[in-house]
Parts: structure tokens; sequence; C-alpha cells
């Protein structure tokens, strides 16, 4: 018999049919004659009640069957008497695959922190919390590559072994198979990289933007969907050392163009989140965050709010004059802290904000330098609960600007050499942005730490699973 899905099963009107589940027992209770299991396969943050009859299999054979073990079952489907749900299934024959000691299996019924469950985590996929979570974030990747696909873009592959340092930041993990314990050096004591698997000094990836760049100058259109790195030390709730993100790069588009399509991708995703998840979001939103819902439909139903960071920098000012306190200082040329990225979304225009124009020694050289000579056409997507869920720009097209930016931000012209050449052949205006996947997760799912709505996140000090 062909195992049929609990997310099937539940919704099946087939009163009669003889089906076959199989799943983890998420509890078991009942009395002397009765047993009922809530079985759950992963496919649905719902259970389906199995109903054991006790004599027909005998108290031996049933007292394995606890919390976590995984078991098949056959049975009759039939409507269901009980609260809570429509369908049930009456055992014919139970098999136990593999048990599940009640004495050292963690997850039993009882609520688990979400820190403990952090310690857990080859273990958490199987609460519902995390069921729910994944399966949003397969929803959330499905829902990127429509978006794109249907707009005509190209899924573009980007290396994630790279000797480039796209963000210029030196926050670059190194890739090596040199014997740390006896590096071979040249003759002025340098470490000789020549002898080194690719002949050159090697790091993984901190963006796929300058390669992303390449493909959009040939095909149009591409994004990028794949893992970054950043051995940046910064602890928070919104930090991965190892998250994954989705880079659009456009040709002959500027940057209003650029901000239109980031608003247009969010929100498209957003909705396929409210469509396509509604369980697993209600589930989240009782759980965790009852103003999840409101949110999501706000971002939605909502245009983003466009403004300079130097007009961002004023509001700021004033809040502080009508003694809104702050931890980090503003000034004109500080990089914006979350905090007051925060505070024009969530306080002053309650709605989701698009910061333009930043001075252009807080961001990258590859840049659209405007002519104040001060600012470059950046923008970062600034969202409630998150501050910025995307950074992007317009780019520097002109070969002798960007040149002279790589130079005095000590970007090597020997290690972008066909970087550049886009720029000596058939250059032209382009623009892209990057969107974090899990900054994406954490806004959609409500929750409040990065560490949540990643399988197995990577953190300073923290590498386990
Ligand atoms: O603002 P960032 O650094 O921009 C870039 O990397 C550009 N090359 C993107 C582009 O224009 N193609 O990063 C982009 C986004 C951020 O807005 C944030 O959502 C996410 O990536 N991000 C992180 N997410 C989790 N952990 C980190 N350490 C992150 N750093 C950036
Ligand atoms: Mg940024």
């Amino acid at each position: 018999m062909i195992r049929t899905k609990v997310i099937d099963a539940i919704k099946s009107t087939n009163f009669g049919e003889k089906i076959l589940l199989k799943g983890w027992v998420r509890t078991r209770r009942g009395n002397k004659n009765v047993s009922f299991v809530a079985l759950n396969d992963g496919s649905t943050i719902h259970n389906i009640q199995i109903v054991i009859d006790n004599e027909k299999f005998g108290e031996e054979f049933l007292k394995p069957i606890t919390t976590g073990a995984a078991i098949a079952v056959e049975g009759m489907l039939v409507e269901s008497q009980g609260k809570g749900q429509t369908v049930e299934v009456q055992a014919d024959t139970i098999e136990i695959y593999g048990t599940a000691d009640p004495e050292t299996y963690p997850l039993q019924k009882k609520g688990h922190t979400l820190e403990f469950l952090r310690e857990i985590a080859h273990l958490r996929p199987r609460t519902n919390t995390f069921g729910a979570i994944f399966r949003i974030g397969h929803n959330m990747e499905m829902a990127i590559h429509t978006f794109f696909h249907e707009k005509g873009f190209f899924c573009f592959h980007t290396p994630l072994i790279t000797g480039s340092d796209c963000e210029g930041a030196g926050q670059m993990f190194q890739v090596t198979t040199l014997n740390l314990n006896d590096l071979p050096k040249d003759k002025s004591g340098a470490v000789d990289y020549s002898t080194d698997f690719f002949g050159m000094p090697a790091a993984l990836t901190v963006s796929g933007q300058l390669e992303g760049e390449l493909g959009a100058m040939a095909l149009g259109g591409i994004y990028t969907f794949g893992p970054t790195f950043r051995a940046e030390n910064s602890n928070t709730p919104r930090h991965l050392a190892e998250f994954w993100m989705i880079e659009p790069e456009v040709a002959f588009i500027e940057i209003a163009e650029n901000m239109s399509l980031a608003q247009e991708f969010i929100q498209f995703c957003v909705r396929w989140a409210l469509e396509k998840c509604t369980d697993d979001l209600n589930f989240l939103a009782q759980m965790y965050d009852n103003e999840l819902i409101e949110r999501l439909h706000f971002v939605v139903d909502n245009d983003f709010v466009r403004l300079t960071y130097t007009e961002g920098i004023d509001i700021l000012k004033k809040a502080i004059e009508n003694g809104r306190k702050f931890d980090y200082t503003v000034d004109w040329g500080v990089d914006l802290q979350s905090e007051h990225e925060r505070y024009l979304v969530e306080e002053h225009f309650k709605k989701p904000v698009i910061l333009t124009d930043y001075p252009k020694e807080i961001k990258s050289f590859y840049m659209k330098q405007n002519d104040d000579g001060k600012t470059v056409r950046a923008m970062d997507v600034l969202f409630p609960k998150i501050g910025e869920i995307i950074g992007g720009s317009q780019r520097e097209e002109d070969f002798e600007k960007l040149s002279r930016r790589a130079k005095e931000m000590h970007v090597p012209e020997k290690d972008i050499w066909w970087y550049m050449d886009t720029r000596r052949f058939g250059s032209a205006p382009h623009s892209g942005f990057g969107l974090g996947f899990e900054r994406l997760l954490l806004f959609v799912t409500g929750m409040t730490n990065i560490r949540d709505v990643i399988p197995f996140p990577r953190t300073p000090k923290n590498a386990a699973f």
C-alpha cells in the first residue's frame, strides 16, 4: 500500500477507505481500552489521530509507542467524533520502526524554550514551531524563484570560493589546504600561496554580486541564490556567519526602478506566505506574536516610504531634540544602527522605509557616485522588527570613476580586473540588491532571533551540528 501523507489524510472525506500512514508519535493518551496517538509526519502542522484498540494489540506491544517513536499504521479513515479534528484512523496494523526512550528523548510534551531547542538543533525540526518555520522557509524559496522566473530573470550561480572581497569589509573566511603548522614562506617572510590549492589566497564569498554583475551585463536580468559567509564578530539576533542571500542584478535600470523591484519582490514573497502558509502562520501567530498576520498584511498593502539618508538623519536628530534616547549617537556620516532604522520604520513613518544616497565612506566601492561628491546611490530597505532587510545600489558604470574609488578604498585592481572589464566593454547603467534570506524569514515567521529560522546556525564560537 502506498503511504498517505497526513496533510492529505486530514483533508480526505473518503471515509471507510484503508490508508497507510507513517510518522512520529507526538503524544499518546487514552484509557484502559483505547489509546489515542497524535501522529505527525512533517507534511503539515496538524497531527492525525490514530485510535488503537488496546486489547487487539496488547499492552506489551503498545508500550514502546511513546512520544518520538516512528511508526507505520494501516487502518480505516473515519469521521472523527472528537473535538479539534474531522478525521481519524482506526488502526488495523501497526509497525514500530524506531522507539524513543522517554527517559532520554528530550522532546517530551511540555513546552521547551527556544534557547533550549537551539542546543538540540538536530531534533528541533520535530517540534511544531520548527516544522512550521522550515515549511515556511521552503515556501519562501519557491516564491523567490517564481517571482524572478515570471519576470524573465535567470538564476545565475556565482562561486562560493573567491579571490575578491566584494564588500571590501575584510570579513572573509580564508580557504586553504596549506598546513597551518608549517606554512611555506617567501624570501620576505610572507606566506607563499603559490603552493596553496588555488595558487593564490582564496576565501568564502561575502556576496555573489560582482560575478552577478557579469551575468546581468550579458543576460539582462539575473539573480543569485546561495550561501554567503561573513566572519564579522557580531553576536546579535540578526547576524549569522553563514547566511543565504538572493541578489538580483539588472542591466539598464537605475535606482528608482531598483527600489520598485525590491518592494514588489518582498511584497510578492509575503503575499505568497499569507496565501500558502496559512496554517503554519496561524500557529506561530498564536504561539509567539499575535500581531504577526496584521504586520504581514501591512507590508503587502502599503507602499514603502522613500527618503534620503540625509533626510533620515534630520528626522532622527529632531527626535533626539524632542527627548528620544538612542544608545548610539546620530550624526551625518555615521552608519545607522538597528535602533535608528527601527525608529524610522516603527515610530516615525509606521511603514517600511527605503533610505537612499548614503555617505560614500560607509558604503562599498562599486556604488554609483552622486554629483555632490559626498554620497552614493545606495539603497537600504528597512523593515519593522528587523531593521535592514535589503541592501543594494545603482552601480558605478563609469570606468574612470570606479577605478578611482577602488583605489581610494584599497581594492586592488589586479583582483578585480575582470570586474573592471564590464566597464571597459559595453558598460551600461545597472542596479541590484541583496536580500538576506533569513532576515526575510525572521520577518515572515515573527521569530526574533535569526538562529531560529535557519536549521543549523553558524555564529561566532558556534559551528555545532
Ligand atoms: O547589505 P549587504 O552587505 O549587501 C551586499 O552584500 C550587496 N553585495 C548586495 C547587493 O547589492 N547585491 O547584505 C545584503 C543583505 C542585508 O540587507 C541583510 O539582509 C543580509 O544581506 N545580511 C545578513 N543576514 C544575516 N547575517 C548577516 N551577517 C548578514 N549580513 C547581511
Ligand atoms: Mg547592508
